[in-house]
């Protein structure tokens, strides 16, 4: 169903961000803001804001941004036409009908309930692990090293003696044996009938990325078999799709994701400070995984178990990251099996000593190769340098080529020339190219500089309206050196032509929950200043930025012979100078 953009901008005028917003958190005024504990990742302090003037939100911590609607996308884990319903209902509007078909309904509805079971479920194995029964699970876990504080922060529960606790339980709140079943955390027998999926095991709760309980992993505290038992694929949990811890690693601010194996692996790393663990769900990585990874990082650092399977699912995932555009690092664990071992025996400093040792990965993939050629025997190991020059030839650039040629005759102690004729015999005969890194370009990248001072004008422009002339005189869309960023310009100039800027209704023009969050990033920047005069100061001095790499950007791609073109970019630097006798005043 496509609704117009005037039923949407009405649900929107009669949605007021801070309303809704309020229904999830609790927002307290600050200044012309509201702030509060952001819903997307965990924090002690607020670095969630809403702007009311703008209708929108951005978390400082995590970077979680948009408009109404993302911010029910977002929570809810709905789609678009689903966001829209829903707040069409609470503001009382009637949407035109069939809007929403009943298997989408009914499907939508069974998603929530299968939800709300899996958090009562959470709960009450949390509850269980405190009480007597739970003595035995408490001290298992006390035993591998956690702390309360660790226990608490993954909700690790004990799923008690019996087998019937959690049926019984969720059955006395009213829930169907439908339902019982599609959650996954009840099975039915012909022999024993109903019965739960875990018992006497130590509970895991796995949560997505809005740190929604979607599934458990459970385990034995001995040494019986099997040693974890994970929730089946229900309508909600998709192990392909999840990653465990990703609900805390995303906002830890690192600058990449250390992979790994188990639940008690990640739990180790988070508990000693690499806040930055996530892990597939005893199932191998799968490239929707790495994407997902791609959306918080560009690289990963393997901590996978260092014996025979931890090397064969690097070597599984490696080519997998590497095409999400992620580079990826692995890290040696010997002479310990995994992170959780490792850091027992060693602490965290050691640790993070192998963090930053951990190995190119296109090294790693040589080093394994070599294994099994037989290095002392001069045919083996010829095969061998062919068969590194042929993946070396993989490789798009010939810097990248030259560089890896280097490594490698320095680490097998021979020649450069040598290595680099095998690669050209290669490169010769036509060598598949390695698939370079699909970098996501429609998202810009926030450190850069300019970027900076692109997102400050747009935000002062949506701010003060009557700067407009100034600044469309002398800046035009194509001048933003991203290409989200031109699209947002655009779109805003047509309104400061129309009139009053809607930054809102700008982000809805995008479908894309990451290009959402990056145009609320935009709307929210600012500089922190202290008089009228000091904006108007820094306004000059952005306009300046952003003017002079426009420039710069035109000249590199001017063609000599095209004159009119020089002429307009000595028109343009001239400009520039003149800013300095431009005044504007708020
Ligand atoms: N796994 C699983 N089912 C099993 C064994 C393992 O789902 N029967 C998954 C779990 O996610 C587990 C991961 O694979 O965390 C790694 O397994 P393993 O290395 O055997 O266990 P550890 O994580 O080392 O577990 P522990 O330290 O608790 O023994
Ligand atoms: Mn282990």
């Amino acid at each position: 169903m496509i609704y117009t953009d005037e039923l949407i901008e009405e649900i929107r005028l009669r949605s007021d961000i801070v309303d809704v917003i309020s229904g999830y958190v609790k927002l307290q005024r600050k200044g012309s803001s509201y702030f509060g504990l952001c819903p997307f990742h965990n924090e002690k302090s607020p670095s969630f804001s809403v702007n009311p003037q703008r209708q929108m939100y951005h978390c400082f911590g995590c970077g979680a941004g948009g408009d109404v609607f993302t911010f029910i996308r977002e929570y809810e884990n709905y789609s678009f036409p689903e966001a829209v319903k829903l707040l069409a209902d609470r503001a009382g509007i009637a949407l035109p009908q069939e809007e929403e078909s009943e298997g989408n309904r009914r499907q939508r509805d069974l998603r929530t309930a299968v939800l709300d079971i899996n958090r009562t479920a959470a709960k009450y194995y949390y509850y269980l692990l405190h009480t007597e029964q739970g003595g035995r699970a408490m001290a298992y876990l006390k035993d591998r090293g956690l702390t309360d504080e660790t226990i608490r922060r993954f909700g690790l529960g004990y799923s008690g003696q019996y087998s019937n606790l959690l049926s019984r339980y969720l059955k006395k709140q009213g829930v169907s044996d439908a339902l019982l079943k599609e959650s996954g955390l009840v099975q039915l027998d012909e022999k024993r009938g109903m019965y739960d999926k875990f018992w006497n095991r130590v509970m895991f709760p796995i949560m997505d990325v809005n740190s929604r309980v979607i599934g458990f992993g459970g385990r034995v505290m001995g040494d019986a078999k099997p040693k974890y038992l994970n929730s089946p694929e229900t309508v909600i949990f998709d192990k392909g799709r999840n990653l465990y811890g990703l609900h805390a690693a995303r906002s830890s601010r690192k600058k990449n994701m250390l992979v790994c194996e188990g639940y008690m692996d990640v739990i180790a790393m988070h508990q000693a400070g690499f806040t930055n663990a996530v892990a597939s769900l005893g199932t191998a990585l799968t490239s929707q995984h790495a994407i997902l990874l791609k959306r918080y990082t560009d690289e990963v650092i393997l901590t996978y178990d260092s014996d025979e399977a931890g090397v064969r699912a690097a070597l599984r995932a490696i080519p997998l990251l590497r095409e999400a555009g992620i580079t990826t690092r692995v890290l040696h664990m010997e002479p310990y099996k995994d992170p959780d071992e490792f850091i027992k025996a060693l602490g965290q400093e050691a640790f993070q000593e192998r963090i930053d040792q951990a190995q190119n990965s296109f090294l790693f993939e040589i080093e394994i190769l070599e294994r099994s050629y037989d290095m002392k025997d001069p045919t083996d190991k010829t095969r061998f340098f062919r068969e590194t020059a042929r993946k070396i030839a993989e490789f798009e650039q010939e810097i990248e080529r030259e560089n890896y040629i280097e490594a490698v005759a320095e680490k097998y102690r021979t020649s450069f020339d040598g290595m680099r004729k095998l690669v050209m015999g290669w490169l010769m005969q036509g060598a598949p190219a390695r698939k370079q890194p699909a970098r996501r370009t429609d998202i810009p990248k926030k450190e850069d500089g300019i970027g900076r001072s692109e997102r400050l004008l747009l935000s002062w422009l949506a701010e003060y309206p009557q700067l407009y002339p100034t600044f469309s005189s002398r800046i035009a869309p194509e001048d933003f050196s991203d290409e989200l960023y031109q699209k947002v310009a655009r779109l805003l100039y047509r309104q400061l032509e129309a009139g009053k800027p809607n930054t809102a209704w700008i982000v809805n023009q995008f479908e894309d929950l990451e290009q959402q969050r990056a145009i609320a990033e935009i709307f929210h920047t600012e500089v922190r200043v202290e008089t009228p005069k000091d904006t108007e100061k820094a306004i000059l001095e952005n306009m300046r930025k952003v003017m002079e790499n426009a420039v710069e950007e035109r000249s590199r791609r001017l063609d000599p012979a095209d004159i009119a073109g020089l002429q307009k970019l000595i028109a343009a630097k001239r400009e520039i100078q003149e800013l300095g006798r431009l005044h504007i005043s708020l």
